[in-house]
């Protein structure tokens, strides 16, 4: 458990909470920057700002093995095998975009994923219909939760057909995680490959690749807190190896002639071009940071924290939360909305009346609620570095806000 202590020494390593009175409850969007990430990025820049992988002075030097290193702290930290299983990308969407753009699809085949995925693990499957590339999804049960057993019967029905299962592992509406243990066993039993968007997941909670036997994860620095423009795709080496890279480029081959190319193995085929190196460093130092704090406890302080809360307001019956009542099924995510008042306007009042920072609106989750006739919620969104006293604010606010109509 992180005590007061804990939060106030960790509070201390980001300069913007020491700097301002904001209470960031943004952290799905995208989570503060200690000052060991922002240092890291800064000596890149100022000490040794050379490439990797090509030139042979001393600074590239430095640069390929401090790379290297970076992909091995990311391996690590997510309990890959090698670091070759490691892919720098921009973000979660460039990671997913990778898979369905080098997946050895045919016409017919299936990709099944939850009813309530965000845009970047449903638009480009369903851009994939245009070759005969069929999307499926599994309806949550009322309180927005996993229904395994509808799961289990859709591959039954399906088998043979579904070629991948892309599910998103802790959702960015609810909170909600998904049994992914049990998905994938039933998945690779039945011959399809397993993607899990752990955009929400990775750095909030203990993720382990081996353990949970998944083919491909995709995540993104910006939500724990690594750089922007910083993501990750795990892959299993011998899927890896079968993908064919979308984007060609420096360093992607070995040698090239006017009419012919020999593309590398993983992960240097998908790494085209110069690359963010100080991102890397950035994103190595992040998982070495969350993994000095422990990610159990960065997960039961989130609950924590989310019970208080949800426990606090839904009481009133004022206020309706999205995804099940019981806060430890929602990791650190409470999205809802207060009868009577619009959730921009909400948001807006709490930004107003004690510099809280929330989303508002649909989390780029817009099949979920065009087809559930839900406008829209308030999203707080907690991280390790959050208070119960910041959460009795925002509490207090939205009382405040809820008295008004
Ligand atoms: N996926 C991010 C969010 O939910 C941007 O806010």
């Amino acid at each position: 458990m992180l005590k007061g202590a804990d939060v106030s020494r960790l509070r201390k390593d980001f300069p913007l909470l020491s700097e301002e009175n904001v209470i960031y409850f943004d952290n799905a969007c995208v989570s503060l920057r200690p000052q060991q990430v922002v240092d890291e990025i800064n000596n890149y820049y100022r000490l040794y700002s050379a490439c990797a992988g090509r030139s042979s002075h001393r600074l590239a030097d430095l640069v390929n093995g401090k790379y290297w290193q970076a992909r091995k702290a990311v391996a690590n930290f997510i309990g890959a095998k090698k670091p070759e299983e490691i892919i720098f990308t921009r973000n979660t969407s460039e990671a997913i975009n990778l898979v369905a753009k080098s997946f050895n699809f045919h016409r017919g085949d299936i990709v099944l994923t939850t009813d309530k995925e965000h845009n970047s693990n449903l638009l480009p499957w369903l851009q994939l219909r245009q070759g005969g590339v069929l999307h499926e999804f599994i309806p949550s049960r009322p309180d927005n939760t996993f229904d395994l057993d509808l799961f289990k019967k859709a591959m039954q029905k399906l088998k043979g057909k579904v070629k991948m299962v892309a599910m998103v592992l802790a959702s960015n509406l609810d909170g909600v995680s998904i049994p992914a243990k049990e998905i994938i066993k039933i998945a690779h039993s039945l011959g399809a490959v397993v993607l899990l968007d752990g955009a929400q997941a990775v750095g909030h909670k203990p993720i382990d690749v081996s353990d949970l036997d998944c083919d491909f994860l995709a995540f993104s620095g910006h939500k724990m807190c690594g750089p922007s423009g910083t993501g990750v795709l795990y892959g299993k080496y011998s899927l890896l190896e079968k993908l064919s890279p979308f984007l060609l480029g420096g360093d992607t081959v070995s040698d090239s002639t006017y009419d012919s190319f020999k593309i590398l193995p993983p992960p240097e085929k998908f790494e085209a071009g110069l690359q963010n190196y100080a991102g890397a460093f950035g994103l190595a130092t992040a998982c070495q940071y969350l993994d000095g704090i422990g990610l159990a406890k960065i997960e039961d302080h989130l609950i924590r924290l989310n019970k208080y809360v949800s426990d606090t307001l839904l009481a009133s019956g004022r206020v309706e939360v999205i995804g099940p009542r019981d806060a430890s099924l929602r990791g650190g995510i409470f999205s809802f909305n207060i009868k009577g008042v619009n959730f921009h306007e909400a948001a807006l009042m709490l930004g107003n009346m004690a510099d809280i920072a929330v989303r508002s609106g649909r989390h780029c989750v817009h099949s979920w609620f065009n087809s559930h006739q839900v406008e829209g919620s308030v999203r707080a969104s907690f991280y390790f570095y959050n208070t119960l006293e910041e959460c009795r604010v925002f509490v207090k606010i939205v009382q405040q806000i809820t008295a008004l109509v």
